[in-house]
């Protein structure tokens, strides 16, 4: 996992390594039974070199503390490790391309981890998980909250912390749906 980690710090396989200050290449436990996946490094990622620090962070931060799950025991990371940014300097969402060249870093962690739970936090990282595992694509939409089986784990498609920063309804949404990962542990008795 740590060979992994800094190939990943210093892989050129894609245009995003270009305006990169730091890849990130995820952290948690190298036996974490849940694994959230989200879409990419943002400014503050990219500038620390660690997944979901800055505002989608905190909220993430938020939801796990209100299910009492201490993000120390999971894993977090993203679909691709280098920041996507737009031509104006802000955050964008990575492209087809840049998601196929990533995307065997995501495949190889999951592989070593081998989660009990997949938590996939919004589209990108949901249509990756729903490819990987050979299931038609579907709208998060549709899919939020939903527990799907795949091979040995637990797909548990979620909406994006970013996207629900500023809608109240979304955040209850989301809330709902890491109560049902919160039943979902209790169930396998996980914690
Ligand atoms: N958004 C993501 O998808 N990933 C991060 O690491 C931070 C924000
Ligand atoms: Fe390599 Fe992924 Fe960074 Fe592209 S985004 S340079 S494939 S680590």
């Amino acid at each position: 996992m740590e060979r992994l980690a800094e190939a990943i710090r210093r892989c050129r396989k894609c245009p995003l390594h270009r305006a990169r200050n730091r890849a990130v290449p995820g952290e948690g436990p190298h036996d974490a039974a849940i694994f959230f996946i989200g879409e990419g490094p943002g400014r503050a990622e990219d500038r620390e070199g660690r997944p979901f620090v800055g505002r989608a962070g905190k909220v993430l931060d938020g939801l796990l503390s209100g299910i009492g799950l201490e993000r120390a025991r999971v894993f977090i990371g993203n679909v691709v490790k280098c920041r996507p940014i737009d031509a104006r300097g802000g955050d964008r969402r990575p492209t087809e391309e840049e998601v196929k060249a990533c995307s065997p870093y995501l495949d190889k962690q999951l592989e070593l981890i081998r989660p009990r739970i997949i938590c996939t936090l919004g589209d990108t990282a949901t249509r990756y998980a729903l490819k990987r595992y050979g299931l038609a694509p579907s709208r998060i939409r549709e899919l939020h909250g939903r527990a799907l089986r795949v091979g040995d784990s637990i797909l548990l498609p979620m909406f994006h912390p970013s996207a629900a920063l500023y809608r109240a309804r979304l955040m209850a949404s989301m809330r709902e749906d890491f109560g049902r990962l919160r039943a979902l542990l209790s169930d396998l008795g996980i914690a």
